[in-house]
């Protein structure tokens, strides 16, 4: 059922508290490294801040252990700033979240200003759900909008307490989130066939319930990275010093044996003898299950990607989570660039879910040439597993 947005909330003169997902990557002197969250978020900041509305940010960033550092270590203070810069606008920012300096700059905003507030896990009642902070949270506003598309599968206080505290009032989806699952559920509810999903990255145990969701309504599921020798164990064969799950084996058997045809394994494995040393260690490229003692599967071989590649270009849905091989040390970059390449030169709605391979895509040189990249990790997962998130499901329909 589609959810009302924030376009069909009239905002003018009113206060819109945003749930944003600004948790992004920081290097060590807080320069903002990737600021994808951010940009992505504008067009609801845009509908809002456009049409007269008084907008209240709130977001977490990282995991804060309540130690003296994290007050900068883990403080909005610089994503407001680039926001700022995004917007071409004074963005306010204050020092707490629900303290005197948040009230006095939420009562000072006037029609189209915006004000974020600092990171909501600083107040310990953000991750305990606790009511009496999502209370304070909620007085702040006459509407509520979810835009954090990353933090949908949690059940923070700013995610499920603060909507519920407005109960009456419109609590609505932003672009973001309605675009996340309008690609991530919607489009593999009802997929366009041959639908591919394509699984890597280094743990079956990962990926469990994605692959069990995805053999039951894909028509093939193409396996890469390191989980691909777990599976190999699982058939008995050698995988030399390849990363792998021992503990998994019996799950991969099952897997194997629920997939059948669909569940597509790689035919060979390209092979390095030293991972510190991708350019200069031996390598070699062995038929898949026959890595020797002293060398690791790094990336799929090229008999893989070519028989890969030829079942993408005939998929009119394909949903991709996770590399083929360790992409960031070249040349066992080789495999997940070739399957970039299939996805894109594809005639096929493209999903790509968010972290690696988000970051895969986005260093490849491919984020323009499919149709969605998530900018949610463990949420674009929970997704693909087809859960529901009580974070979305109690805001109002359209
Ligand atoms: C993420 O990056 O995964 C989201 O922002 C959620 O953060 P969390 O995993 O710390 O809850
Ligand atoms: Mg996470």
């Amino acid at each position: 059922m589609a959810k009302k947005t924030i376009d069909q909330v009239d905002v003018a003169g009113k206060t819109v508290l945003m749930r944003v997902d600004f948790n992004v990557p920081l290097d060590d002197n807080q320069t903002i490294t990737d600021d994808r969250r951010i940009r992505m978020a504008l067009p609801s900041i845009k509908s809002v801040i456009d049409r007269g509305g008084k907008l209240i940010l709130m977001s977490h960033l990282g995991r804060p252990k309540g130690e003296p550092s994290d007050v900068e270590k883990f403080s909005l203070a610089p994503v407001a700033i680039r926001l700022g810069e995004l917007l071409d606008k004074t963005v306010a920012f204050s020092s707490d979240t629900v303290g005197a300096d948040a009230e006095a700059k939420a009562a000072a905003l006037s029609d189209g200003d915006v004000l974020v507030l600092e990171n909501l896990r600083f107040n310990d009642g953000e991750k305990k759900g606790d009511a009496e902070f999502a209370g304070k949270l909620a007085a702040m506003a006459d509407v509520y909008c979810n835009d954090a598309f990353g933090t949908c599968h949690r059940k923070d206080a700013s995610m499920v307490a603060v909507p519920e505290a407005m109960a009456g009032k419109s609590r609505v989806v932003g672009h973001l989130v309605a675009k996340e699952i309008q690609y991530l559920s919607d489009a593999i509810a009802n997929p366009e066939r041959p639908f591919v999903a394509i699984l890597g990255g280094a743990k079956v145990s990962d990926k469990i319930n994605v692959i069990n969701n995805l053999l039951g309504i894909c028509d093939a599921v193409l396996i890469g990275g390191a989980m691909a020798y777990t599976f190999s164990l699982a058939k008995g064969e050698a995988v030399g010093n390849s990363l792998v799950e021992k503990d998994k084996v019996d799950l991969a058997k099952e897997l194997i044996a629920k997939g059948g045809d669909k569940l597509v394994l790689p035919v060979d494995t390209h092979c390095g003898d030293d991972f510190g040393d991708p350019e200069g260690c031996n390598k070699e490229i062995v038929p898949a299950g026959e890595i020797k003692d002293g060398f690791e599967g790094m990336d799929i071989g090229p008999a893989t990607s070519a028989q890969y590649s030829k079942i993408l270009a005939s998929a009119k849905t394909i949903v991709w989570n996770g590399p083929m091989g360790v992409f960031e040390k070249p040349p066992f970059d080789a495999g997940t660039k070739a399957v970039a390449q299939a996805v894109a030169d594809s005639d096929s709605i493209s999903i790509i879910g968010g972290g690696d391979s988000a970051a895969a895509v986005d260093q490849l040189g491919f984020a323009d040439q499919v149709s969605h990249v998530s900018t949610g990790g463990g949420a674009s997962l929970a997704m693909l597993e087809g859960q529901s998130f009580a974070a979305v499901d109690l805001l109002d329909e359209a």
